[in-house]
């Protein structure tokens, strides 16, 4: 039976940059979705970037743009990130739109209805000289536990209290410094105490939670034995001045995160169903047969087991069918840290030209559908990976691919082998199933493990029949054509069974392999007889440990003084009312990445030569022709020239380039260059820096100079360079 799918992961904040912690949600989610696919249900992963919020409001005035400009820069950047690790959403949109907003007035004035909503006075920090009130992590002081100075307003970072804004001594505003005066303002409030939405959730959560013991124990001990009212009303509104939408009715008053991130989910599909002419009714319609998941961090179970449903049974909706937690990561046992330089931005990683299927199949390889919390142990990363995908998945193909190729002219054994098959390598099609029931209850560890196994076996017939000593032998030719035969088989099912997780390699491997997109459905036979395959390329590097130290050095060193966050320091909204949040949830700060030098070249010369890439790869790079409009001295700057840009239709840009040691403003006006055109542009003490000139350089190496790079005359400012 064809299932209805759709499938949600929690809407990253618009003030910050993608990093390891959020990928685990979105490679968890991603492998899931694509599995469901592969089995050939109709099912849409759809997801958005939270993008409301004083944060965000902060973070826009202090660089001096609109939020409007820093949620859509945000959002190409998160855009990018996510394409870069494969995680393949059907639609990615943005809170900040027609359709979130409709169904944030819609709920809202449904809830009203029911008498769910009310009004009430509360007391809040307010700063006197921002004219605003301060969510938490806006007010600093000293902790009322241990005395240390510098603590945010719901946590101490040195002796892990937690406490209210208002218990802290000698409390500032982290925005202006000044002294936070108690002010009264009335607030709008979610009645989640309300006799109805207690039952209802008494009824209902036990079901939405169903597959993880844990978290109904959690739901359990939130809702209390009956007869007890053990939940709060939620606060739903913030004061103006805030970046959001105005609460119908209620002027200067701003639907807060959990009546517009949460609808996002339902405004991201709506905006998908209508280019698709999907019909939304059928997936949120309160009697929809659909199934709806969501997948969550464990920080924010509470929200989307409790608060949510009610929301949306109250407002006339469906509910969710599940909703997934995971537990948080940490690196090398410890919770990612920025001066260890673990705390590392999904930019980076694939900066520093690490493939994402490592990271991927390496989460999966932990993730087993719990709320454990998982480690990425570094060491262990590179030796799974190898031996894993290098030494026993990929070793089947090119053991095998080279015989046929040279001794068969590519086409695999001409009679049916089926039984044969069945009879040496036991099991492999049988597992099929298995595997299936593992990835569909989200434990791809034990997915992975049944396929680690299956491929061992497969090693071990390898071993067993020496394709190697069967080539040099006489007359041995067929037994040589059917062994790999068998072995070329055994890899197109290990790659079925892969796929979810490897999405790329797969496709290189069909590729290999010539044949469709393959799905679940396919792991039931094998290829047909003489089918022929294609000339085997290497499908997968091993891991250079030195390229994971080069990865933590990188992080570590964008913490040097001179680089400039682009990020404000106060990072998210926790409230109040919130349970502590996840440091990993609330360091939504992006570190730069460090960004190379124009200096910075590869080749011999230069150093060894990076990692190989792929096309692909290189295509992400928008590289263009531009001619230097003008070229000024930057006050203060020993390196660097401040560059105008004309890259004709495509406008002009500013860019710091540190070639003074090298060039004299006055001679670059004029002249034509490169421009790595879709950097993420990055804000420096002198202004804006938006993308990158290329130079050639010999670092370290014994010709000293920067040389600019140049195309031939001809070309055009705007010109793509391939
Ligand atoms: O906690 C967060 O990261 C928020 N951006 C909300 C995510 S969940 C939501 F979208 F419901
Ligand atoms: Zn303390």
């Amino acid at each position: 039976m064809t299932r209805k799918i759709l499938v949600t992961s929690a809407l990253p904040y618009a003030n910050g940059a993608i990093h390891l912690g959020h990928l685990v949600e979105y490679i968890q989610t991603d492998i899931w979705t694509r599995f469901q696919k592969m089995r050939g249900h109709e099912c849409w992963y759809v997801c958005a970037d939270d993008t409301h919020g004083t944060p965000i409001m902060l973070r826009a005035e202090k660089e001096g743009i609109t939020p409007e400009a820093l949620i859509s820069r945000v959002h190409a950047e998160h855009s990018r990130d996510f394409a870069g690790f494969h995680v393949a959403f059907d639609n990615y949109h943005t809170t900040h739109s027609d359709e979130t907003r409709h169904y944030s007035e819609d709920i809202y004035a449904r809830l009203k209805a029911a008498g769910l909503i009310e009004v009430r006075a509360i007391e809040q920090f307010y700063d006197p000289v921002k004219a605003m009130f301060l969510p938490d992590r806006f007010i600093k002081g000293e902790c009322p536990k241990c005395g240390t100075k510098d603590q945010y307003g719901d946590a101490c970072e040195s002796c892990g209290a937690a406490y209210a804004p208002t218990d802290l001594k000698n409390p500032y505003s982290a925005v202006s410094g000044a002294k936070p005066e108690l002010r009264s303002s009335d607030h709008y409030f979610f009645k989640l105490s309300d006799p109805r939405c207690q039952e209802f959730l008494r009824r209902a959560t036990r079901e939405v939670c169903k597959s993880q013991p844990e978290a109904v124990n959690k739901l359990q001990e939130w809702l209390g034995e009956p007869g007890e009212n053990k939940l709060t009303d939620w606060d739903i509104s913030r004061d103006a001045p805030y970046f959001g939408f105005e609460i119908p009715g209620a002027p200067g008053k701003f639907f807060y995160v959990w009546l517009d991130a949460p609808i996002g989910y339902m405004g991201s599909f709506r905006n998908f169903c209508a280019r698709k002419g999907l019909d939304f009714d059928e997936f949120w319609g309160r009697d929809s047969k659909a199934e709806l998941h969501h997948f969550v961090g464990k920080d924010i179970l509470y929200f989307h087991a409790l608060f949510w449903p009610a929301e949306l049974e109250h407002a006339g909706y469906r509910i969710p069918t599940s909703v997934f937690a995971h537990g948080f990561l940490t690196v090398d046992g410890a919770k990612m840290s920025k001066s260890r330089g673990t705390f590392i931005t999904a930019e980076s990683y694939l900066a520093q030209g690490l493939n994402p299927e490592w990271l991927r199949y390496y989460f999966a390889a932990k993730l087993n559908g719990t709320m454990e919390d998982i480690d990425l142990n570094l060491d262990d990363f590179v030796s799974r990976v190898n031996s894993d995908l290098v030494g026993k998945y990929i070793n089947i193909a090119s053991r095998a691919a080279g015989f046929i190729a040279k001794r068969f002219d590519g086409k695999l054994d001409a009679r049916h082998l089926n039984e044969t098959f069945r009879a040496e390598l036991p099991g492999l099609i049988e597992a099929g199933e298995e595997i299936a029931a593992h990835y569909e209850a989200r434990d791809y560890a034990r997915a992975l493990r049944r396929v680690m196994a299956l491929a061992d076996q497969v090693n071990q017939y390898v071993d067993k029949h020496q394709p190697w000593q069967l080539a040099k032998q006489g007359g041995q030719d067929a037994r040589l054509l059917e062994v790999c035969s068998l072995l070329i088989n055994a890899f197109r099912l290990l790659t079925i069974y892969l796929k979810p997780v490897l999405p790329k390699l797969a496709q290189r491997a069909e590729e290999f392999l010539n044949v469709a997109p393959l799905h679940w459905a396919d792991s039931g036979h094998l290829l047909p007889p003489s089918h022929l395959i294609n000339v085997y390329e290497h499908l997968m590097q091993r891991i250079d440990p030195k390229q994971v130290e080069a990865l933590v050095a990188a992080n570590r060193e964008s913490l040097a003084p001179t680089v400039q966050s682009t990020v404000s320091p106060a990072p998210t909204s926790a409230e109040p009312q919130s349970p502590q949040r996840h440091a990993q949830h609330q360091q939504h700060v992006a570190t730069p990445p460090p960004q190379p030098s124009p200096a910075e070249g590869g080749g011999a010369r230069g150093g060894a030569f990076a990692p190989v890439i792929g096309i692909d790869d290189f295509a992400r790079v928008d590289l263009r022709v531009a001619r230097i409009a003008d070229a000024q001295h930057v006050e203060g700057a020993d390196k660097l020239i401040r560059l105008t840009l004309d890259l004709g239709e495509g406008g002009t840009r500013n860019v710091f380039a540190g070639i003074k040691s090298a060039y004299d403003p006055a001679q670059l006006v004029g002249r034509l260059t490169v421009l790595v055109a879709n950097l993420a542009p990055r804000k420096m003490k002198f202004g804006m820096s938006e993308g990158m000139v290329l130079a050639a350089s010999d670092d370290g190496g014994k010709t000293p100079g920067l040389f600019l790079l140049s195309p031939d005359s001809g070309a055009i400012p705007g010109m793509k360079v391939k």
